[in-house]
This record gives C-alpha cells, structure tokens and sequence, in this order.
C-alpha cells in the first residue's frame, strides 16, 4: 500500500512553486536560507522542495502542497512532532498574554525549576535563542571562571568565533583568536592530553559533545571527567542535539558523566525558540560578577518558555517519549542496513549512530561517487514522499506505520540505487543538480 502510494506521489509531483520562491530568495537572502543545513545547495536543486508551508506530527507539505514524511524534523527541535497539541496550546495561551515584558515573566522561574528537576548537572540556569548565544557563554564563562585563556574543543558548537577560529570557516575571524581554541578528537583521550600538555595551567574548558555518530569507547567521558578534575578546568558538554533525546537528563544522564556547564536548546522546546545553560551554582554565579555580561532582549520571551514548559512536563508526564525515540531510530537504522543488504548496496551505503540519531553515510564504489550516490537516493526518497536528508532525529509522533512507510519509500530508493549503479548510470540518472558539503563534512567533523 505505502509503496503504491509513494510511486503515485512521485507521478504528480511538481515543483513549480518552490523553484520561483527559490528565484525570488536568491535575489534577496545569500545562500537563500537562514541555516546553511536548509539550504538549496543541501539538497538535489530541481527535484527537492526550497520551501515548506506547514507540517503536522511527522508529516511535512511543501509551498507545492506535496506531502513528505519527515526524518530531520527541523534539525532535531521538533522532538514531539511539529505542531504537538500540548505545546501548541500552551504558546496560543501565552500569546494572549504577550510575549516580551519589561521584566522577566515567571515562566522563566517554572522553566529553570524544571530544568534543575531533570538535568543532572543543573543548579542554575540561563536562557537564550540560540545553541550558539550557549555555547559561547560557556566558553567565556569558564574563561572568566577560571582564569585561563585556551578552550579545548571538539564536535561542532555553531558558529561563536571561539569555535570557528582554528577551522577552514574562520574568514572575519583575526588569526589571534584562534591562538586559544585547540582542537582534539572524539573518543582520542592522547589529543586531549597534548593539548594540556602544550598549555600547562592555561585550560579554561573542555567543551565537548557527550556522543557523536560513534559511542563513547574506554571509558571517554569519564576519563574526560578525569581530566578536567585534575586540571581544574572546566568541563562542558554541548547537549545540543542530545538533551532531552537521548534521555529526559540528556546524554549527562544516559551515559552517567556530569559535567560542570551543559548547552540545551533542540529538545527543550519543541520548535520555539529558546536554549539554555545549565550548571554548578559557583560557576554560573560568575554572570552576576559586576564585570561580566550576558544580556538579550529575547532571551526570557515568553511564547517560547511556555513552549519550554510543556514540552519538558509533557516528557515528564508521558514517559516513554524518549524509549520511543530509540526504538523508532533503532527501527530506521536497522530497516535501512537490512535494506541494503537485501539491495546489494551495503558497501555503499550505511546508516550509523545510535537510537536517538541514526545517519544515513555513503561511500565511493563500484565507479560511484559517494555524493552522487547520496543526491540519487535523495532524488528517489523526495520523490517517494520522505524528506530525507541523510540525517534522522525521530520523533514522539513518529508511529510505527510512519516507519514503515518511510522504510517502503527506502525500499524503492534503493531499488533505484542498486539499478544505477549496476548498469553505471548513477550521475545521469539524477534529475538535479547534486548534494554539496554539508557544513559538518565543510568542518571535517564526524558527525
Ligand atoms: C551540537 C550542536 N551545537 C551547537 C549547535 C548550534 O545551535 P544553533 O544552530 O541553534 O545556534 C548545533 C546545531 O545544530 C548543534 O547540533
């Protein structure tokens, strides 16, 4: 059924719509999106949607009114579905109260509480927008905590000039601020070591995110845990994508490392915006210092903190959301392997990572080049009805007849792959113009 129903979508399928917004974006917006990973240049030019009009639990319709189950969700924030009905009534509730005050609403004090309920590191806690107003407050706060200048990073935090100095994004960048950033590898305790050993008593923080595509192995974050103890230096986890996903305490919880500073923002709020820092009281009280700062005009916005609220309650009160975000992802991961094996593609393509954000990799084979491979299989998923992006962060409202829906449209996607790559046609199969550099491949990062 779902199969027939996926060939029928690709027949009618036009674009015509998204292709003159896209016209008209690119004469005003550069690079025609406000997150590089929504880009045009991220997806097949000609045969994905450019824009979206609404969505729906895990269904999304494009400017074009054709429907496409989603697998990204927003990059990740949507972890209840979009448009959830309890977070929706609490935000059309508060909208009839306003929404930015002259003075903080109380909703910031319900939503820190909570916080410092189920975030094992949490004491106090600040808000914020972005995960990148986050990430750089944690940095300069540990500078500022601590008293030492160099931030030993890994993983991708955004784009803080903290982060972006020492990598190949760091044009408006002065070379200086890159003299205090050091980079290491995940699950490479050594590079982490150097790093200490190349700036004695000079490391304010190790931020890092607890978990990428690959596990912890040998005890990495305790031994990161350790590290940072016996240097005195703080250590920080970007719980970005995984706070609240991976467990109602994040991957803090999940994997059983408590780190001194932690950055919220994807699963606190359900699609609205707002982030925060959470952390040991002696440090975050370092912001009250009369020569520090950390101010935004929309930080305690009041939609957003009561999204925040029933967002968190709901994963509170629900109780399963997160056991079933791992076994919808485990089901997408597996589905897909078994996919293609039963394709004969499993040497070229592969989805890895864990329950919470399974990622589907491709590699170069048989004449074919790992991108095109990519953009052909996108190609076949968008024109089946999912919105496939290589990344998948399920979600609560992702049902099993999703799954298997999703996995149908995969079925033929890799039906197309394996007839491509069989018969060398892979590039002249494609219909648009291929996939370019995600912004984590531009960074060299695993993930
Ligand atoms: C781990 C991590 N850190 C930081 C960020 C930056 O967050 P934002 O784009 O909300 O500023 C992201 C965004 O994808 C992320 O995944």
């Amino acid at each position: 059924m779902a199969r027939e129903s996926s060939r029928s979508r690709s027949r009618d399928r036009s674009i015509d719509r998204s292709t003159e917004l896209l016209e008209r974006a690119r004469e005003l917006i550069p690079r025609a999106a406000q997150t590089n990973s929504k880009s045009p240049a991220q997806f097949v030019q000609g045969v994905s949607p450019t824009h979206v009009e609404r969505a729906e639990g895990c269904r999304v319709w494009d400017v074009d009114g054709n429907e496409y189950i989603d697998t990204v969700m927003g990059l990740g924030p949507n972890m209840l579905g979009h448009n959830y009905p309890a977070v929706t009534e609490a935000v059309e509730d508060q909208l009839g109260d306003g929404t930015a005050y002259s003075m903080p609403h109380s909703l910031q004090v319900d939503v820190a509480e909570l916080i410092v309920d189920t975030v094992p590191c949490a004491e106090m806690v600040r808000f914020g927008k972005n995960g990148n107003d986050m990430t750089a407050l944690s940095a300069k706060l540990a500078r500022a905590h601590t008293g030492k200048d160099v931030i030993a990073t890994q993983g991708y935090h955004g784009w803080p000039d903290v982060f972006m100095s020492a990598g190949p994004l760091n044009r408006g960048i002065p070379d200086a601020v890159g003299d205090y950033t050091e980079s290491f590898e995940y699950n490479d305790i050594e590079s982490l070591e150097r790093i200490f050993e190349d700036h004695p008593d000079d490391v304010a923080a190790i931020v890092t995110t607890p978990v990428n595509l690959s596990a912890p192995e040998d005890d990495f974050l305790e031994r990161v845990r350790e590290i940072a103890d016996r240097e005195e230096t703080l250590l920080v986890f970007d719980e970005i994508l995984t706070g609240y996903r991976y467990a109602l305490g994040g991957a803090q919880e999940y994997f059983d490392v408590t780190p001194d500073l932690a950055c919220f923002a994807k699963g606190i709020s359900n699609g609205y915006p707002l982030s925060a820092l959470a952390g040991r009281e002696d440090v975050m009280r370092t912001i009250e210092d009369d020569d520090f700062i950390f101010s935004m005009t929309y930080a305690g916005e009041a939609a957003s903190l009561a999204a925040a609220k029933a967002c968190i309650t709901e994963q509170i009160e629900r109780g399963d959301v997160h056991d079933h975000i791992w076994r919808q992802g485990r089901a997408i991961r597996d589905g897909y392997n078994e996919l293609a094996e039963e394709h004969g593609v499993d040497h070229l393509t592969e989805c890895v990572g864990m329950g919470p954000r399974p990622n589907a990799t491709f590699e170069d084979g048989d004449g074919a080049d790992a991108n095109l491979l990519e953009s052909l299989f996108m190609q076949e998923a968008h024109k089946g009805g999912v919105l496939f992006a290589g990344s998948h962060l399920p979600s609560y409202s992702h049902a099993d007849e999703d799954i298997e829906e999703m996995l149908a449209v995969y079925d033929d996607a890799m039906g197309v792959l394996a007839e491509a790559v069989e018969s060398g046609t892979v590039e002249s199969s494609l219909e648009g113009k291929p996939v370019g550099a995600s912004l984590r491949e531009q960074l060299g990062e695993e993930d």
